[in-house]
């Protein structure tokens, strides 16, 4: 039965997709999949999915069982990236547990080795994973690659400059200090941008909501409704009208990042451990590239300008049972807004998908609603249908 008014599930979809809300995507689309599933299941189901194991949400699991269910999605993610594939490559259009295809069912015997490999050389640590050997690729390379071109001389920094790499305490008060200093920071509490975002050729409106200290909010008015994406201090979340979905303990913790107001003060004990390195060139630009670490959460990566001692980008993983997904946030066009460095462009970029927002001015301290920062309520029940 088609509905008029609605968009087509597809289009809703590719237009996410292209949003670069690639997650929520796929919950979308796992939903369209349970045919007589009504809008609305997608909210409560995926509330439910915290507490729930995959083999208990989904129809077919036989490798993933034991796994939290809101883990699976990234994890198919994960592998997607891994291979370089889409879903399809797996899985059958709209009907992901069959199994009609050979290369699902090799997967499952990879995952099985994977685990195998992990568990009898290296402790069980998730060292190997997918894309250790696939790199991208559905069949892996086993044999050395003889070059086309005539192998380039190593570009080597002068010794003196690999020596005199700053420390990392050097690195971060740098970049503090180059953001306007902890005191002016402190003297904001929220800030509010219009803006556009970009993604495939085409551009949307979208606002920006930031509050003291991690609320965060963006708002892209999509042809098809408004998209959301928010964090409340505790819980993010994903939402188009009718539809919310929930991000797990592994995507909070990744969007808390985002989400921190005060990040340029708090980046120092957030993390454990920093290592500083030497970053590829960012832009045509050298950086400085420091690595924070603590145990049980993902490393965070920050590339530094070296003149200017911006941060000018951010590497941030999504923990999933069978490795991480990436997520790159480049930050451009400073400007100075009320003695603070505000970055008026960024770009965020995941294995296949990436949207750019530009910001046309920041307006700081500025009065936000908490309550704008909270997920929708569920939607109420659809009334019945006529005929049916
Ligand atoms: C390389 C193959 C491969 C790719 C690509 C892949 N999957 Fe899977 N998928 C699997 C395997 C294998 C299982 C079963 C896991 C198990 O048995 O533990 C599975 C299971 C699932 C299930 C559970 C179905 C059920 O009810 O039992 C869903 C949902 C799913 N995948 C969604 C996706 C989505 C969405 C994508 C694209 C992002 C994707 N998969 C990409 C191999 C793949
Ligand atoms: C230790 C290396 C290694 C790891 C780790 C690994 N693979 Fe593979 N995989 C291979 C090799 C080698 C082949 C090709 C076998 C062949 O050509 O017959 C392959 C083939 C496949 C194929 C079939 C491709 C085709 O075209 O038929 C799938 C699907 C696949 N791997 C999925 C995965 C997934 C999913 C993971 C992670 C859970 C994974 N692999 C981890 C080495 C690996």
């Amino acid at each position: 039965m088609k509905e008029p008014s609605h968009s087509s599930p597809g289009a809703r979809l590719r237009a996410l997709f292209a949003a670069g809300l690639l997650v929520f995507a796929l919950i979308l689309a796992i939903a369209a999949a349970h045919a007589q599933a009504p809008d609305h299941a997608v909210a409560s189901s995926s509330a439910q999915a915290a507490t729930k194991t995959a083999v208990e949400q989904f129809k077919n699991i036989q490798v993933l069982k034991d796994i939290p269910a809101d883990q699976l999605i990234p994890a198919m993610q994960f592998i997607t990236a891994s291979l370089g594939v889409e879903c399809e490559y797996c899985h059958v259009h709209d009907a992901f547990d069959k199994d009609e295809k050979k290369t699902k069912v090799t997967a499952r015997k990879m995952m099985l080795m994977m685990m195998a490999i992990n568990k009898d050389n290296f402790e069980g640590h998730r060292e190997v994973t997918c894309y250790s050997c696939h790199r991208g690729a559905r069949d892996p390379v086993s044999t050395p690659i003889i070059s086309a071109e005539e192998a380039a001389p190593e570009e080597e920094a002068p010794n003196a400059e690999k020596a005199a790499l700053p420390t990392a305490e050097q690195l971060l008060d740098k970049y503090l200090a180059a953001a306007g200093g902890a005191p002016a920071l402190q003297k904001i509490t929220s800030r509010v941008a219009k803006g556009t975002a970009t993604f495939g050729g085409q551009s949307v409106p979208v606002d920006v909501y930031a509050k003291a200290p991690d609320k965060r909010l963006s708002v892209m008015h999509l042809k098809s409704g408004e998209s959301l994406t928010g964090y409340d201090g505790h819980q993010g979340w994903l939402s188009v009208p009718g539809r919310t979905h929930m991000m797990s303990p592994a995507e909070n913790a990744a969007i808390s990042i985002d989400a921190d107001f005060y990040f340029p003060i708090d980046i120092k004990t957030r993390y454990e451990k920093f290592r500083v390195e030497t970053g590829e060139k960012i832009d045509g630009h050298d950086t400085y590239l420091v690595i924070g670490r603590k145990e049980g959460a993902p490393p965070l990566r920050l590339y530094f300008n070296p003149q200017s001692g911006l941060l000018v980008r951010l590497v941030r993983y999504a923990e999933t049972p069978l490795g991480r997904n990436p997520t790159q946030i480049d930050y451009a066009d400073y400007r100075a807004v009320d003695g603070l460095k505000m970055p008026y462009r960024w770009t965020l970029a995941r294995p296949g998908n990436r949207f750019t927002i530009q910001v046309a001015q920041w307006q700081q301290n500025v009065d936000v609603d908490d309550a704008k920062f909270a997920p929708p309520p569920p939607p109420p029940p659809p009334a019945p249908k006529p005929g049916s």
